[in-house]
This record gives structure tokens, C-alpha cells and sequence, in this order.
């Protein structure tokens, strides 16, 4: 079966189960995050392994359902969990959630993750707004994958992030006082953290933060004309720079504390798209 074929098939399945819902908005939840959604009406959650030829979450603190529902008007779409490549799927399945999302009918994708910082003046707790991102993880979610349903081969990356929507967010960080900047995100494949010595040199390419994710997504997002917003959430100072050790748990237990935030962000965010 074409990769094609598989979202279809998975798109019918969604699309009965919600009676043809086009979402206005899709958000993918980063680690530690996924209970941020605001309350929503006509709620319809199918959990991933119901999904016909979608992937699973295999990643502890990253759950895995598409939730439906309606915050103040505005039909979103949720993806509470997402895919890497660290996993060990094919960087082409990646892409299949996306393309599911666009499918179904929405314009927009919110991307959250949780990130290292590079910066010492944006600490954990704080949000970077991805203005442009570095694919360092040694490949591409496009290559050898290609369908004209999906967007052109040799799709431009020079505005990944929407301009209008990074305003948007830079507005609600202000109005709630989170500390911010716009900048750039280093993807890396992970599952390690990085060396200190990595950090130094990838500050030398350019990068405000770094992350595991996000880039696959935008990547296959921009390739079918979705407009992207991207919001790192910092949940460490990268490697070598605070004098402890990173761990995963540190990661979500910060974004724990990051939740209440991301969440009041996020129902603002929503109300401003429409
Ligand atoms: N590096 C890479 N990915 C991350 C980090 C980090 O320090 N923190 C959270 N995700």
C-alpha cells in the first residue's frame, strides 16, 4: 500500500468517527503538555492505536490520542503525543500524522515541544518563538516519499514559521508575562542529550534552542502549504551549561510546571487564529 493509501484509509476512519469534523487548527502537544488543552465541546478522542496505519507513542509522558472538540467556536484538533525519529520509525511515517491533519481540513499547525537552551538568558521555564529552524538530524521526512498529493519535492523552506502567527504569539506571551524570545531551533535526532561540546559548536551554527522533534513536522507541513507556529518551551540549559546532568524526568517535570502557562497561552492562541 502507498503511503497515500494509508492516510486515506486512516482519514475515512477518522472521518466517520467524527462525521466529517474540519478542524480550523491542529496542535501537536510536546512532552509533559498534553493535559494543557482547554476544556472543549463535542470532545470526540480516538486513541491512536484505533487509528488505521497511524503510529504509536512509545515515548513515557507522551500519550496517544487525537482529540476533536470546539474551544469558544474555533473546531481544533489535538494531537496528544507525537511521533520521533529516536523511536526508531522511518522518518517517512513521521509524516503520515501530518498529512492526516491537512487531510482532514486544517490550514494551521501549532507545534509545542519541550527544549534545551542555548541562551543563558532564557532559562527554564521560559518560551522561544521558532522564527526558523536548522535540521541537524541528518535527514529529511520528504526523501524517497513523494506523492504530487503531498506538495512539490522541492518545497521552499525561507518562511517555515508564519510571521503573522509568531506575532500572535509574541502578543499572549507579553499579555501573560512569559518570558520569550524568537529564534531558532536546532534539531538533533536524539534519544542522547547532547555533549557540551556539541552545544558549543551547534551556538557557533545559530541555535537559540535544541530539540528532538518539531523540524520533521514543519518540514512536511510547509511541503502541503500548512501554515506553522512553533513553541519551545525550555525545560533545561543545554548540555554543559548548568553543571548538572539532563534527564528525561527533568525535562517533563519542569514542563509540568510549564503546563498551567502553556495552557492559558494556548486559549488565546486558539481564539486568535479564527
Ligand atoms: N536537548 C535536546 N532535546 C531536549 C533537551 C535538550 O537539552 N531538553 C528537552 N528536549
Amino acid at each position: 500500500m502507498s503511503q497515500l493509501q494509508t492516510i486515506q484509509k486512516a482519514v475515512n476512519y477518522i472521518n466517520k468517527k467524527t462525521k466529517n469534523f474540519k478542524p480550523d487548527l491542529a496542535i501537536i502537544t510536546g512532552s509533559g503538555l498534553a493535559n494543557a488543552i482547554p476544556p472543549l465541546e463535542k470532545k470526540i478522542t480516538i486513541p491512536y492505536v484505533d487509528i488505521p496505519g497511524f503510529l504509536h507513542s512509545t515515548v513515557q509522558g507522551h500519550t496517544g490520542n487525537l482529540i476533536f472538540g470546539i474551544y469558544k467556536g474555533v473546531k481544533i484538533a489535538v494531537m496528544q503525543g507525537r511521533f520521533h525519529y529516536y523511536e526508531g520509525h522511518s522518518i517517512k511515517d513521521i509524516s503520515i500524522a501530518i498529512r492526516v491533519l491537512k487531510f482532514l481540513g486544517t490550514e494551521t499547525l501549532l507545534l509545542s515541544a519541550a527544549v534545551g537552551s542555548l541562551d543563558k538568558n532564557l532559562p527554564p521555564g521560559s518560551m522561544l518563538i521558532l522564527k526558523d529552524h536548522i535540521n541537524f538530524m541528518g535527514t529529511n521526512p520528504l526523501i524517497g516519499n513523494w506523492d504530487p498529493a503531498f506538495g512539490p519535492m522541492f518545497k521552499d523552506m525561507t518562511c517555515a514559521y508564519d510571521e503573522k502567527l509568531q506575532n500572535i504569539l509574541v502578543k499572549i506571551a507579553k499579555k501573560h508575562k512569559i518570558k520569550h524570545k524568537k529564534g531558532v531551533y536546532f534539531a538533533v535526532s536524539g534519544p542522547c542529550f547532547e555533549t557540551p561540546a556539541e552545544i558549543r559548536a551547534y551556538r557557533k551554527l545559530g541555535a537559540d534552542v535544541v530539540g528532538m522533534s518539531v523540524v520533521p513536522e514543519t518540514i512536511v507541513a510547509r511541503q502541503l502549504d500548512l501554515k506553522v507556529a512553533g513553541i519551545a518551551l525550555v525545560s533545561n540549559l543545554a548540555s554543559g551549561m548548568s553543571g548538572v546532568a539532563l534527564s528525561h524526568k527533568e525535562t517533563l517535570d519542569v514542563m509540568k510546571q510549564s503546563e498551567d502557562k502553556f495552557a492559558k497561552l494556548l486559549k488565546d492562541f486558539i481564539v486568535a487564529v479564527k
